[in-house]
């Protein structure tokens, strides 16, 4: 076995968070800060997870759960277990299998992958490398000839639904980025990146495998009609040119047959617009404290959506899950799944394929651990009952 391949394996890794260390170690500073950082003031990241710790259980206790049922069904799906693994932008960026070797270990877990619009590897290959089921996350960067191209690809490549984010009229103010010098990175002159490589020098097992796997590529899922594939210095300014609105919800209806889901709700308005539009289901999130600093951490924001939505459609939420009692928190609050982001991509930056492996078995195994203690028997048991809530958290 390789050493980073040993590292997450090791009896010492018994939580996500004892992953991020290993990411941290492996990739520069530029790429860990792009994976681990927030926007401003990272208020939003840490009350993403400062949220979790007010949530306390009410287990019942003396009684005998003999095997713990963590299945689920999403958008017609079944699933193993109830968290799919988030979209992460280039995550190839963070170790070569990138997207196609996170797609196959969501599949092999038994769970469902979301890919990013801006992924490293074609959509069709990260379809091709799952056995699970895959879903397809849209930004309208490049206008809706590229949207529209790529709508197409992934329904002929079998997308199981279209994920519309909806937070992300411009790129958040992500400040470790412009400190860690990542335009100059990306593509400024050996001038302008010197200052950033001794840092870059000081990780060589990521540079080879980096080097050996051609460096940045334009995004091959961003095809503009007549130029071809978009450069990744190009994406900021694209996000910042196509801000989704919900009347594009009708025209991607047009070209997507299937389900749509709204990613980015906070507020119960919201949700009630987006069940207004037809999708059938939403996440709620703040793209991991990454967009608005300030945005309330999504579970506090999960009660208002969900009873908002009253049950018409699936409500799922994704911010600072890190441990399986999070995900059963959230789930008790009313959420019918959640998305796990940082959880895998510190794995998938540790060590590859094996890292984001390690992350969902620890993740399944606290799961069950956690429905044991709680003394309940399944994941479709779970409700109200089985936790505490702030009174403040309470929608009026
Ligand atoms: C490095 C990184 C890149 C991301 N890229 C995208 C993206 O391309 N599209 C998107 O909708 N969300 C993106 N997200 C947000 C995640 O889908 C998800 O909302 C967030 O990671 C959840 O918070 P968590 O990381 O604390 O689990 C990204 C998150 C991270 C950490």
């Amino acid at each position: 076995m390789r050493r980073a391949a040993r590292a997450v394996a090791s009896p010492r890794v018994v939580c996500v968070e004892d992953l991020r260390p290993l990411a941290r170690r492996r990739v520069p500073r530029a790429v860990f800060d792009y994976l681990d950082g927030g926007a401003e003031g990272e208020v939003t990241l840490r009350d993403n997870r400062r949220a979790f710790e007010e949530v306390t259980f009410r287990p019942r206790h003396a009684v005998v759960v003999p095997a713990c049922d963590l299945r689920t069904r999403v958008l017609g799906h079944d699933l193993a277990l109830p968290f799919l693994l988030a979209p992460v932008g280039y995550s190839r960026m963070m170790h070569p299998g990138g997207e196609v070797a996170a797609a196959h270990a969501a599949g092999a877990a038994g769970t469902a992958y979301i890919l990013s619009t801006i992924s490293g590897h074609r959509l069709e290959d990260v379809k091709a490398g799952s056995a699970g089921p895959v879903f397809f996350q849209l930004y309208l960067m490049g206008g809706r000839g590229a949207a529209e191209a790529v709508i197409e690809r992934a329904r002929v490549a079998g997308y199981g639904a279209l994920v519309v984010t909806i937070d992300t009229p411009v790129s958040g103010l992500r400040e470790r980025d412009h400190r860690n010098g990542m335009k100059a990175l990306i593509s400024g002159s050996v001038l302008e990146k010197l200052p950033f490589l001794p840092n870059i020098l000081a990780h060589p097992g990521w540079l080879l495998g980096f080097l050996l796997d051609g460096g940045l590529r334009p995004l091959p899922n961003v095809v503009i009609p007549g130029h071809g594939p978009m450069p990744l210095l190009d994406v900021n300014t694209a996000l910042a040119s196509s801000a989704v609105t919900w009347a594009d919800f009708r025209w991607i209806r047009e070209g997507w047959r299937g389900p749509i889901v709204a990613k980015g709700i906070l507020t119960g308005d919201d949700a009630r617009r987006a069940v207004d539009e037809g999708v059938a289901a939403i996440s709620v999130s703040n793209h991991g404290g990454r967009q608005l600093d300030g945005d309330p951490a999504s579970l506090r924001a999960l009660p208002e959506v969900v009873k908002a939505v009253n049950g018409q459609i699936e409500v799922w939420m994704d911010g600072g899950v890190r441990r399986g009692t999070d995900i059963v928190k959230a789930l008790a609050l009313g959420a019918h799944a959640v998305l796990c982001g940082r959880a895998y991509a510190y794995g998938l930056a540790a060590a590859g394929e094996a890292g984001a492996v390690r992350a969902i078995e620890i993740l399944r195994e606290d799961l069950d651990r956690t429905l044991k203690l709680l003394g309940c028997p399944s994941i479709a048991a779970l409700d109200r009952s089985y936790v505490n809530v702030p009174r403040s958290w309470e929608p009026a």
